[in-house]
């Protein structure tokens, strides 16, 4: 239990006198907009940051928690929004890298280490290998890998801070059936998500907060969907996830077509075109080519065959530069690794691409550059004291909506998202959608990777589906009448 928790950064309260308990057998959904301190809160209590006011209660005893180690004497264990993986590890000793018993190298790489991984991933379902680099690993392996590393110390209470972020549909259903065993054994948890329909199907009770204070507790079934997006936004929701028809031709030369393409062991025969104006959805699930289809066409990852063409073009592009002078711009997956410099201010990351556009003469013209990164911060609804602030000081959210905003800026031809809305909150879901919809509208070319159905369905005009490398399906908006139908297209069959 945590009483009356406050904290303050640089004089900024982001938690205000803020209480929070959580029962054996219990998961408890956290809850809030991005900023509200979800973060912030579970970080005192697994010993990342020491409150400024307020005590924490573990079995009806008070207990000092001041670091990492004083959290696992206490059996408190964190999955990290933001990965806390070594890259040029393997998974085996990325679970084992922080055991207090076991740093010394020689036991990283000891047998005993890799059955125990091999054990935890089996139980997880993964397939994933415990001598496989991290580095190597898509972004869901990451965060099955985090989760196993949770799993892997003894654990009374385990804080998860949106932990399905990176993951589809089917590995959500595992990672939700371990939580249903781990709850059985008698463990803790505290879920935080913003998919709400995860909320609801495994969460006993939710806390709210927003801006930092205690909204309210619930307990899950005498709640609803709208009561909790009601706290979460603290005004009525309106209708976020509706298709609208977009008039747009298919008679003209598509703005992109991928033919044939094929890159690692990935991206085996992709071929579809984008038209003006369009908005393309691919579904698939994780290890099914998406992500890689969309590094491959930039120019990411090496191209082994097959052809682009832009307006009818071909185009050789076999770097990211090429890519972006071929219209193209990509928003990736990972993106807190990929797409922020975070030692740079929220102003400087949106207008990183832009810098050229920015200048009058060899000076970067101040007034414009902030005039550029107000509105996007608003647009967005990015919450940073200013536009001046260092984004590593940003809220997990917030830092993805900059690297939208980033790409959004750079107003180009084509562009391709790859899980747009990711770890951002339902308020700010309907602005990027929106975002998204003007930009189509405007003429532009829109492909959308998402794992979230009803992001898709919102979004889509036609979807395609891949499995296995290969686009199996692929069918307009007007044909798809529910999720099921996307679900069945994913599978293969
Ligand atoms: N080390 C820090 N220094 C300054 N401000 C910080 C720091 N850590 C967090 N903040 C601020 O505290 C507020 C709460 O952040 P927190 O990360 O707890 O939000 P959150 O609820 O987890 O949001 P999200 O859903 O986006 O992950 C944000 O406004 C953030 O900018
Ligand atoms: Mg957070």
């Amino acid at each position: 239990m945590m009483e009356n928790i406050s904290k303050s950064f640089n004089g900024i309260t982001v938690l205000d006198s803020v209480s929070f308990s959580v029962k054996k057998g219990e998961v408890h959904a956290l809850m809030g907009g991005n900023g509200a301190g979800k973060s912030t809160l579970m970080k005192i209590l697994t010993g990342v940051y020491s409150a400024d006011q307020g005590d924490i209660f573990i079995d009806g005893k008070k207990v000092e928690i001041h670091n990492t180690d004083d959290a696992r004497n206490n059996y408190i264990s964190m999955i990290f929004q933001e990965f806390s993986l070594i890259p040029s590890l393997t998974v085996a000793q990325n679970i084992f890298l922080t055991r207090e018993s076991k740093t010394s190298l020689g036991l990283l790489n000891d047998k005993q280490c890799i059955e125990e991984t091999e054990k935890l991933l089996e139980e997880l379902d993964v397939d994933i290998h415990p001598n496989d680099i991290v580095g190597n690993l898509g972004v869901g392996y990451w965060q099955m890998t985090e989760i196993a590393k949770a799993l892997s110390q003894e654990t009374k209470i385990l804080v998860m801070d949106e932990p399905t972020s990176s993951l589809t549909q089917k590995e959500t259903e595992i990672l939700f059936s371990f939580i249903q065993r781990l709850k059985n054994k008698g463990y803790a948890i505290i879920y935080i998500s913003h998919r709400m329909e995860e909320i609801f199907e495994i969460c006993d009770r939710i806390t709210v907060l927003r801006d930092g204070k205690f909204v309210a507790t619930e307990e899950c079934r005498n709640t609803d969907l709208d009561t909790v997006i009601q706290h979460i936004v603290g005004r009525d929701s309106n209708k976020a996830f509706e298709w609208k028809e977009r008039p747009y031709s298919t008679d003209v030369t598509p703005v992109l077509e991928v033919k044939n393409l094929q890159a690692g062991s990935k991206v085996k025969d992709v071929s579809f075109k984008v038209f003006p104006g369009e908005i393309l959805g691919i579904a698939g699930l994780m290890g099914s080519g998406r992500s890689e289809t969309a590094r491959a066409i930039f120019g990411i990852d090496a191209k082994e065959g097959g052809e682009i063409l832009i307006n009818g073009e071909q185009k050789t592009i076999k770097t990211a530069p090429d890519a972006i002078d071929a219209g193209l711009a990509l928003i990736p997956e990972d993106r807190r690794m990929q797409g922020l410099i975070l030692e740079h201010s929220v102003k400087e990351n949106i207008i990183l691409p832009i810098l050229s556009k920015l200048k009058k003469g060899p000076v970067l013209d101040e007034a414009k550059a902030n005039e550029m990164a107000s509105h996007f911060v608003e647009k967005l609804r990015i919450k940073t004291d200013d536009i001046f602030k260092t984004s590593r000081l940003l809220s997990g959210g917030n830092q993805q909506k900059i690297v939208l905003a980033k790409w959004l800026a750079n107003n180009p031809e084509i562009l391709i998202l790859d899980e747009p809305t990711i770890g951002v909150d339902i308020g700010a879901k309907t602005e990027i959608i929106d975002v998204i919809r003007e930009l189509a509208d405007s003429g532009k070319a829109i492909v959308v990777i998402s794992s979230e159905f009803p992001e898709l369905m919102a979004l889509s005009d036609r979807v395609i589906a891949m499995h296995n490398g290969q686009v199996v399906k692929e069918l307009r908006r007007t044909e798809i009448h529910s999720e099921e139908e996307l679900q069945h297209a994913i599978q293969g069959n």
